[in-house]
């Protein structure tokens, strides 16, 4: 701000928040770069996205989607929700699934898992949080219920870490997503459509692979869900 008249664009009430009006300042240099190194950027996005990528991940600040995979803007479909679920019984979800892969024909799926997960910590909580929260993580609860209850079947002897259920819950939310109407519609009709399961470490900021790519329902055993 300068002299205490309004900004054009801004509007008067975020003009009192520095931090805000931060932000303006931000985009309008931002889009400024963009058209410097690229005058014709933003004139080829109106109207159209053809992004190859539908990125399933965590709401959380530290991961964000494009930025840690250096893509611009129309290169990635982002849908990010606390702790990445899958749940096909999640409208926002679901109708983001359906027009990444029928409207705009993706070729990957791609779950992302992140270390010190909030979410994945709040799911190994003694006490089931309350609230939309505690609904929202009820399978997460129960697919950490599972995973002590194989791991005691099995003697391992060894309580399940946060990174252990963190990488499972990225296999459950791809073998969700292999058996999702959606997919496997889209499957049925020959789409070259992969799944893939990655996770990221927020200490060194790279990804890995947690399984390997799923390309058909029989990629994956029965069963799998939770
Ligand atoms: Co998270």
């Amino acid at each position: 701000m300068t002299g205490g008249l309004p900004e054009p664009g801004i509007p008067a009430a975020l003009q009192e928040d520095c931090a805000l009006t931060e932000l303006f300042d931000r985009n309008r240099e931002w889009a400024s770069r963009k058209t410097a190194s690229d005058p014709g950027f933003f004139k080829r996005l109106v109207g159209q996205q053809r992004p190859r990528y539908f990125w399933i991940g965590c709401a959380d600040s530290r991961v964000p989607a494009t930025e840690i995979v250096d893509l611009d803007p129309g290169e990635m479909f982002v849908h990010r929700n606390v702790a990445n679920l899958a749940n096909p019984d999640d409208p926002n979800f679901q109708a983001a699934l359906q027009f990444a892969v029928e409207a705009l024909e993706v070729d990957h799926i791609i779950v992302v898992g992140h270390y010190g997960c909030g979410g994945v910590d709040a799911a190994m909580a003694g006490t089931e949080p309350g609230g939309a929260i505690g609904l929202w993580l009820a399978p997460l609860r129960k697919l950490y219920r599972n995973t002590c209850a194989s791991h005691d079947a099995n003697r391992a002897g060894r309580a399940v870490s946060s990174e252990e259920l963190c990488r499972r819950n990225v296999s459950a939310q791809v073998a969700a997503l292999a058996a999702n109407p959606v997919v496997l519609a889209a499957w049925s009709r020959g789409a070259p459509l992969m799944l893939h399961g990655w996770v990221y470490a927020i200490g060194d900021g790279l990804l890995e692979a947690v399984q390997p790519p799923v390309d058909s329902a029989q990629c994956l055993p029965a069963g799998k869900l939770e």
